[in-house]
């Protein structure tokens, strides 16, 4: 999303820290690679909550935000469809 100049995912340190980028993934595929358990417990990651930066798709995936920004991206509009 970043490389296509939309507005969707924040982004934030891109190293698995600060914790901007909390997602859950609903649906589909991914890899997720070591990430802070201050910004994603053990339980959050079972659940599919991860940090995006640290999450690697395999396929089409559907996610809502969930971390500190979730507020900025979702105002005024539906949040949660993908
Ligand atoms: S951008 Fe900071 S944890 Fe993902």
């Amino acid at each position: 999303m970043e490389v296509l100049g939309r507005r969707g995912i924040p982004v934030g340190c891109r190293g698995g820290g600060c914790g901007v980028c909390k997602v859950h993934i609903t649906a589909g595929e991914y890899e997720a690679r070591k990430m802070s358990k201050s910004c994603v417990s053990d339980e959050e990651l079972a659940q599919g909550i991860v940090l995006a930066c640290r999450a690697f798709p395999r396929g089409e995936v559907s996610l809502t935000v969930v971390g500190k920004m979730v507020k900025t991206v979702c105002a005024g509009a539906p949040c949660g469809s993908d």
